[in-house]
Formats: structure tokens, sequence, C-alpha cells
């Protein structure tokens, strides 16, 4: 490491960007309706979609835009993730197979339904799933593969669909990360039985916290309505709201819930939010791609960053724009180094990629085994091992791609390039 550089760097850029004030600042990102509809919500006085209606007009909005029959709107992509997991009647300790770099939902949600998670390796181009490895793991408790768009690139669905069906598993999409995210002529949320999203305050569309079902399948989508609606058991694949007759719902002798469930209902106003926020996702996800791309031009060929592969005929979403971070090909500068340099020089951050998901103390320690300490008893996770997920992990660098104005990414860009310049070999 090179520290009398990064130190006079670091001194440089933070003195110049004090005396010239570089940061120019990102526009609001709540621009369209959100507004008016939160007004219109907050007059109608119903703010649970039991009785109102706008979480009914997300849905439906939802629908048409992935191009699903059904849409069921939740709380978070991670009560999506469960609820899909619930309705499918997997048995206990059915193996899910999960790619090893993503989120740690993707693991928590098969422990609250009593599954086992296996590790899927990923290819160390594209980040994502690897087919390969993935076909050395299906045993015959293998019951379902949970595929992650992971930063808005898709993963090799065809190969993936294909050993879930000569398998007989179900395939499950969760595409947190992504919205309109493509390769040859199909997108995400066409290959899986169900498809989860979220709403989360980074994604491409944001309404604090929120997420959405999809799904072909009507029994699917009204089971999975009911598992987050308490099991109230008038819901339907198509209707959220259980009140709308009022003089069968209050009469005492009324039956209520006919299977387990939970609360993992949308309020109206998250909803009014997300209708606004999904009017403009065509503009929202074009303008990550922006981003991103001007981001590839800026580290052009140099070898200090190396983009994340999107495939042949395959299109990105750019949740984040992610590279390896190869320090090789620097003066010594180490990922931190190159981070603090990046922040001084711009006033932005770079995220790193969470842990790989057996790598977490909540997995190794084998925390989680006291959801159900019969089935968990024996099962460790401290001998598993990804290799590229591992390898990959702790160089990538995550770029924000949700900058709503062109100066102010171009003006990042070029501060990118002169960095690459000076530290790059
Ligand atoms: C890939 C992936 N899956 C699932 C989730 C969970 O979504 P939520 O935060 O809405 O529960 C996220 C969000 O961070 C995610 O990025």
């Amino acid at each position: 490491m090179n520290s009398e550089i990064t130190k006079n760097l670091l001194l440089s850029h933070t003195v110049l960007s004090k005396m010239f004030n570089f940061n120019l600042s990102n526009p609001g990102k709540y621009k369209g309706n959100e507004l008016k509809y939160l007004k219109k919500v907050l007059k109608s006085e119903n703010l649970s979609s039991l009785s109102g209606s706008w979480v009914g007009r997300l849905e439906n909005n939802f629908c048409k835009t992935i191009n699903s029959k059904f849409a069921i709107a939740m709380n978070s992509g991670t009560s999506t993730l469960h609820s899909i997991l619930e309705s499918l009647n997997l048995p206990e300790g059915g193996e899910v197979l999960i790619p090893a770099l993503s989120v740690i939902m993707d693991s928590t949600v098969c422990f609250l339904s009593d599954l086992v998670p296996i590790y899927v390796d990923i290819d160390p181009n594209t980040f994502l799933m690897d087919p390969i490895d993935l076909r050395k793991k299906i045993t015959r408790n293998s019951v379902a593969i949970i595929t992650v768009s992971l930063y808005g690139n898709v993963p090799s669905m065809d190969q993936i669909s294909e050993i879930a069906k000569e398998n007989n598993i179900f395939l499950i999409e969760d595409n947190a990360q992504a919205i309109f995210a493509s390769t040859g002529n199909k997108k995400v949320g066409d290959w899986g039985i169900a498809s989860s999203w979220s709403f989360e305050n980074t994604k491409h569309i944001s309404c604090g916290e929120g997420g959405m079902v999809t799904t072909n399948k009507k029994d699917l989508a009204e089971s999975i309505r009911k598992i987050g609606g308490h099991g109230f058991k008038n819901l339907r694949a198509e209707e959220g709201r259980v009140r709308l007759v009022d003089d069968i719902f209050q009469d005492p002798e009324y039956e209520r819930h006919d299977i387990l469930g939970w609360n993992y209902r949308m309020s109206e106003i998250s909803a009014a939010v997300a209708l606004a926020q999904l009017e403009r996702a065509k503009e929202l996800v074009a303008m990550r791609k922006y981003n991103a791309n001007k981001l590839i031009e800026a580290i052009d060929s140099h070898k200090i960053l190396i983009p994340q592969l999107i495939p042949e005929n395959a299109s990105c979403d750019y949740y984040t724009f992610s590279c390896l971070y190869n320090q090789e090909y620097s003066k010594g500068i180490s990922w931190q180094e190159f981070r603090k340099l990046f922040k001084a020089k711009t006033g932005m951050g770079i995220y790193g990629a969470w842990q790989v998901q057996y790598k977490e103390p909540m997995i190794y320690n084998g925390a989680f085994k006291y959801r159900n300490k019969k089935l968990y008893d024996g099962l460790d996770y401290k001998n598993t091992k990804c290799e590229n997920a591992e390898k990959v992990q702790r160089k990538i660098m995550q770029f924000k791609t949700n900058i709503r104005s062109k100066r102010l990414t171009d003006d990042i860009a070029n501060k990118l390039n002169e960095i690459i310049k000076e530290v790059g070999i």
C-alpha cells in the first residue's frame, strides 16, 4: 500500500472540493404525482388496503407493467418471498437453492418456512448464479430455486429454468433489484412460477418499504394474498379488500379466517407513492442506465475497475453500477483508500457488497436453529465454500446510479476518470 500517495491525494481533493464547492446537488426523487396522490389518500381517511383503493390501483398497474396476470402488494420484498415459499406447500427440510452472493433475506425466508438454504456459487464475471454449480448442488431433497437479478443483471434463466423443469422443482425469481431487465425476448418475471419485487428506499421504484408478488397462477395468487393478509377467507387473487360486503363481514356469526396468515399488507400511503413512482418507471430505469454507461465510459479500458459483465443480448437495469476493484492495477491503493479518494473528490460514497450469506454469523454460528431445533440439528454451514462468490465479494465496488441530474453524473464520471488516471497503472 502506498499511504503517502493516498494521503497527498486525499488532502488535495478535500481542499479543492471545499474551495470550489464541487458538489452539485441531486434533484428530488419524488417529483411526479406522489404528493398529489398522498393528499387524496389522507383526504379519503382510508389508509388501509382493507377498504381503500390505492393498493388495488398499484397492483393493476404493476400487472400491466410487468405483463403478469396477478399482482399482490406487500409491505416488503422479504414478506413477498416468505409468502411465496409458504404458499407452495413445500415439505419441511426441503432444500432451496439460492445464490451465495445475495442479501441475507434469501436465507431468512427459508428458515422462516422450515426449509434449508443451499448456496450456489456465482459466475465471477456476471456475479450471478452459476448454472453449472447449480446442477451439482441439486439433490433428492431439492424443492425450489430462487434466482436473484443482482444489481439489475438477469441470471442465465433459460438454463436455470431447464434445470428446474428437469428436476421438477419450483423456480422463484427475486427481482428486488430489477424491473425491466431482459435477455433475448424475455423479461424478468417471465420465467418463475412467482416473482418477488421490492420498493424499499433504494430501489428503482421506492416508497420507503414495500414489495410485490407477481404470478400467472390464480390459485397461487389467492393463497399468497391470504398468507399475507391474516388468512382472511374472502381474499381473492385479484382483490385485497375484505370488507366489501359490510353486512356480511360485521355479522357476529361470520367466520373470517380459514388459513394461517400474517399481516404483510401494504398501506394505502405506500401504495400511493409507489403508484406515482411506477408511472415513471421507464424514466427511472433509463436514468440508471444512462449513469452506468457514463461510468463505463469513464473507466474506459483501465483494468483497475472491471465492470460486471452483462451477457450478450441482455439488458441490465443497473440498480447499482458494480465493478471489481483490481488493486494489482493500482499504485498500491487499497479498496478502502480508493473509496476515500472518490468520496473526497465527489462527495459520494461507494458501496461494498454484503458478505456471502453463509459468512454471516447468524448462519455460521447457527443462530437460526432456534426456529426448528429438530430440523436444523446437525445442519452446519462452517464448511460451505463458494470460491467465486468469496473472491468477488471482497472486490466489488458499487457506484450509485440513482443520480437524477445529467450534469452531476457527467461531473462524477469525469472525476472517476481523473482518479483512475492518478492511481491506476
Ligand atoms: C435481492 C434482494 N432480495 C430481497 C430484498 C428484500 O427486500 P426488502 O428490503 O423490501 O425486504 C432486497 C432488498 O434489499 C434485495 O436487494
